[in-house]
């Protein structure tokens, strides 16, 4: 059967161990989230109110809970036979010394998902791992005491440079990140790749011209007996510091996801490790950087992502970039398909999948053209906005919103519309959707129905300005039907959506 690239809406580790068979991806490429920006030293971590405050930044993260217990049992106890015992005894090595605290928490989920893309490989897979200071010593352990006992090896420390901001300090400026490169065997796939030779390379090395006027300079040094370098064409053999700028906050390429990765720095690694045909799998997908490279280079794909903002920006993405078709060609995993897997999406008690259901139901509905409030609380009761346009003057176009509120559940009352069209009025707001996992009442209905309707300017054609909308008619098919063309430019115009971007 003919490999379909897949989409999974999950959490990687579960996906991993069911879904994805041994020896199956030639290259993984992972970018997990790590959010504390601060590094400090957790062996000799000292209690001054200042290391406190540090570790607290980490801490927002990763705790030490059930579900690192569970894990570090699992590690323990080799689950899935996939743990080596340097792994297993590392692990036990750090628990002392670290302790059982937020570093602690994140290696062993680090652990156990590398473990199982370790076995996910084929052979001649490859595994780059992207990571920042904060953690990568560690992480390299880790990498090492996986690979390196069941034949696999360390290939590459990739150093990727960048320029950015970094405010006053009293530290050198942190410009890089870390991708460490391993193969699952020394059987590997390898495709050299070449950079523009430097100025400073040219100018320190005349070139000369031999008999069939190829061109060389003579490589001299001491002890060495010159040689003949040949100019190449393509440059130069490319090194392990990459020097590619961030995502430019204005460029086309930006998704409106703080931590998108630039998509030079994955055609690097994907043109290196892999082949057309290839599989190429992202277990932290993101905004689907790897993915929209993997299948602008031809490779076939598998992502997983845990939140829905990031399946709905993917598909739009891939929509943007190759046509609605592609979206034809891609198994969808894990997106609630009917009412009991919708219900099961709302009921679900992971503190990690917070408002997942709200943000699967909005983005759906608006074929992935909203932009999700993550703080309910502060805008009461509002989980998404969209953006049309109303219309266009001379000067400027003229975009107005329409909120969408999400129920999942809670016995819903006529008091919640009336919420809705009162968040409306402070946000100036021409319309107002209600999406509802239960049917509405009737004096909910005609609450609905008596906030009027609201006439689009560019067509004239007329929209009831507060809808109720059934899980049940999303599922089965009903979408925003107002034109949303435009609404993307506004996405991707950072200043429109300002403070309302994604967060992990
Ligand atoms: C740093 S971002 C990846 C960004 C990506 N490289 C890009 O260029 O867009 C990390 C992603 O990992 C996802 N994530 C975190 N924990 C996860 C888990 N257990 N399973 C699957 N995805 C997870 C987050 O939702 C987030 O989208």
């Amino acid at each position: 059967m003919e490999f379909k690239n897949k989409l999974y809406y999950g959490d990687n580790l579960e996906i991993l161990r069911k879904k994805i068979k041994d020896n199956s991806i030639d290259l993984c490429y992972i970018d997990p989230p790590f959010n504390s920006k601060r590094t400090y030293n957790q062996i000799y971590l000292n209690k001054g109110e200042e290391d406190k405050a540090q570790a607290q930044a980490f801490i927002d993260t990763w705790e030490w809970d059930d579900k690192a217990n569970e894990g570090l049992k699992q590690i323990t106890e080799n689950y899935n036979g996939v743990f080596t015992v340097q792994s297993i005894d590392l692990i036990l090595g750090l628990s002392k010394v670290l302790g059982k605290g937020s570093l602690l928490a994140y290696l062993v989920s680090m652990t156990l998902r590398i473990a199982e893309i370790q076995r996910v490989l084929k052979p001649t897979g490859s595994f780059y791992l992207h990571c920042d200071p904060t953690a990568s010593h560690y992480l390299k352990l880790i990498l090492d005491a996986i690979f390196c006992p069941k034949g696999g090896d360390f290939r590459n420390e990739l150093i990727w440079h960048y320029r950015r901001y970094t405010g006053v300090s009293r530290d050198f400026q942190t410009m890089h990140d870390i991708i460490f490169r391993y193969s699952k065997t020394n059987d590997f796939i390898f495709n050299t790749l070449f950079q523009p030779y430097q100025e400073t390379n040219l100018k320190n090395h005349p070139w000369e011209h031999d008999e069939d006027g190829k061109k060389f300079y003579w490589k001299k040094g001491k002890n060495i007996t010159p040689y003949k370098v040949y100019f190449n064409e393509d440059g130069t053999k490319m090194n392990d510091v990459w020097i590619i700028p961030q995502i430019s906050p204005i460029g086309n390429e930006r998704q409106g996801y703080p931590t998108q990765k630039p998509e030079k720095l994955l055609e690097q690694i994907i043109k290196a490790s892999s082949n057309e045909g290839n599989i190429i799998l992202d277990a932290y997908c993101g905004c689907g950087t790897s993915i929209a490279v993997a299948e602008k280079l031809k490779r076939r794909w598998v992502g997983i992502d845990i939140t829905y903002q990031s399946i709905s920006v993917i598909l739009r993405r891939l929509e943007d970039s190759f046509g609605k078709d592609v979206l034809n060609k891609i198994h969808l995993d894990g997106i609630p398909k009917d009412i009991e897997s919708a219900r099961a999406l709302a009921n679900k008690k992971d503190d990690r999948l917070r408002k997942e259901f709200e943000k699967w139901a909005v983005l759906t509905y608006t074929n992935n053209r909203a932009i999700i409030n993550e703080k309910k609380g502060a805008d009461k009761g509002i989980d998404g906005t969209a953006f049309i346009l109303d219309d266009r003057l001379k000067d400027k176009d003229v975009y107005k919103k329409i909120l969408f509120s999400v129920k999942s559940g809670e016995q819903i009352k006529s008091g919640d519309i009336r919420d809705l069209e009162g968040a409306m009025r402070r946000e100036d707001a021409v319309m107002g959707i209600f999406l509802t996992l239960e049917s509405p009442t009737k004096p909910m209905v005609a609450e609905s129905k008596s906030a009027g309707s609201y006439a689009y300017n560019l067509t004239g054609t007329k929209y009831p300005v507060v809808n109720i909308v059934t899980i049940e008619e999303v599922l089965n098919g009903a979408r925003l039907n107002i034109p949303t063309s435009h609404s993307i430019e506004v996405l991707k115009r950072a200043p429109a959506v300002k403070g309302k971007q994604f967060e992990f």
